[in-house]
């Protein structure tokens, strides 16, 4: 597996991936986050196709966010998604952050889960924040900036 930087040429993958795992981001996000911060857009390939993405970016100074994280349906489960976090993590580090946060739909288990095996631990709860009317689980990981 490969874990590199976004170009666009992997626009239409990763607009696939996003239908199928989640299916409520307007693909313009993804072109303007390659704009504006294309540091924190990372994709996973395998065999010469993209399987999974990771966008993030700085939110405040010392802060980085997980906007989205998202494997193809088919690949996930083989390590991706941990691969494309901690890439993500590592490059928050080197920017200075010293926590991740994030917001994950309450009825994610599976997700919640993978973040806690990493990690990350709950601190709230957003009610209705998604479109939908559903809650938000919020997130933190401390970042060991020594690593
Ligand atoms: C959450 C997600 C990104 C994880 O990516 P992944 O590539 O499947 O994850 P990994 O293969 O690195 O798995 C790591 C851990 O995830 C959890 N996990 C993976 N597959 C699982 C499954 N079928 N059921 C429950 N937990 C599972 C486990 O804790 C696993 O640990 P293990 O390897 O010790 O069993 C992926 O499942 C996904 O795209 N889900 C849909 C989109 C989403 O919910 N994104 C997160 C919200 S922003």
């Amino acid at each position: 597996m490969l874990i590199r930087k976004f170009e666009p040429e992997d626009f239409p993958c990763v607009i696939d991936i996003e239908r199928q795992v989640f299916n409520e981001h307007d693909p313009y996000f993804y072109m303007q986050f390659y704009e504006t911060c294309s540091d924190g857009f990372i994709v996973a390939e395998m065999n010469g196709l993209v399987i999974g993405y990771v966008v993030g970016f700085l939110a405040n100074e010392g802060t980085g966010r997980v906007f989205s994280l998202a494997v193809h349906p088919a690949y996930q489960g083989r390590g991706a998604g941990s691969a494309l976090l901690k890439e993500l993590a590592g490059i928050f580090r080197n920017f200075g952050a010293l926590e991740i946060i994030l917001e994950v739909r309450s009825s994610n288990t599976r997700a919640r889960k993978f973040y806690e095996k990493h990690g990350f631990y709950q601190t709230g709860i957003v009610e209705k924040y998604y479109n939908d009317g559903e809650n938000a689980c919020l997130m933190r990981l401390r970042l060991n900036t020594s690593k």
